[in-house]
């Protein structure tokens, strides 16, 4: 079974999409990872971020796995490289980027095939698995979204204002939206959660009962099962 959660940066979808999975027994993908290796990959190489051929060339070259919670870049553990500010500004050039996009997405489905999955990111319902049984739309209203951000933020050792961070939301959601490939939106037959209020414990337990809810229909023949597109 494959369960998507797709929603904009700052919903909570990491943390809750973890839980769930947890729960449920099933694995675990952060999808967000993948493009942040590439873009770490990309900043190692000094690649042009303005010359397509050699982006196309950098998604062809990049070898990423998970190993349990670990992301690999080339055999090498990148999961705390990954999460600096640096990366996080050169992503975009890495995301908007549709032969870097079919790449993630060919590797996410290998990365589903035969496995129970709770997968996260942007395109997840919509692209890399539109047949998947169980789909989620995570939000939260912008504020509720920033004060989470800049909380997490403190907690590892950064104070940045309230404001800085609401500009830097609002700047990445369109560009989230936006992309020609893979932008974010929530498919036809995703479940919206608006999580202001709610602890991620609370959303993780609101998932899973819709997703047993959702097991049942399908093993009763009320649902179709999954099928993996090929890539
Ligand atoms: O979820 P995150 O902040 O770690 O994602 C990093 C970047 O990758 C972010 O700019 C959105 C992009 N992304 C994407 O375009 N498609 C996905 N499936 C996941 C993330």
């Amino acid at each position: 079974m494959i369960v998507t959660i797709d929603g904009p940066a700052g919903a909570g979808k990491t943390t809750v999409a973890k839980l769930l999975a947890a729960r449920l027994g099933f694995r675990f993908l952060d999808t967000g990872a993948m493009y942040r290796a590439v873009a770490l990959a990309g900043l190692r190489r000094g690649v042009d971020w303005e010359n397509p051929g050699e982006l196309a060339e950098l998604a062809q070259a990049v070898e990423i796995r998970f190993d349990g919670d670990r992301v690999m870049l080339d055999g090498q553990d990148v999961t705390e490289a990954i999460r600096t500010n640096e990366t996080t500004v050169a992503v975009r050039c890495v995301a908007d980027h549709p032969q870097i996009r079919q790449r993630m997405v060919r590797l996410q489905r290998e990365f589903a095939h035969g496995q129970s999955l709770v997968t996260e990111g942007r395109d997840q319902g919509t692209l890399a698995f539109p047949d998947a049984e169980c789909k989620f739309f995570l939000t939260a209203s912008p504020d509720e979204r920033a004060r989470r951000r800049v909380a997490d933020l403190q907690a590892r050792g950064q104070s940045i204002p309230l404001a800085d961070i609401l500009h830097q939301q609002q700047r990445r959601d369109e560009q989230d939206r936006q992309r020609e490939v893979g932008r974010l939106a929530k498919a036809a037959d995703a479940i919206e959660v608006v999580t202001d209020g709610m602890s991620q414990e609370d959303v993780a337990v609101r998932l899973k009962q819709i997703v047993i809810e959702r097991a049942r229909a399908v093993s009763n023949g009320e649902a179709a099962p999954i099928s993996v597109p090929q890539s």
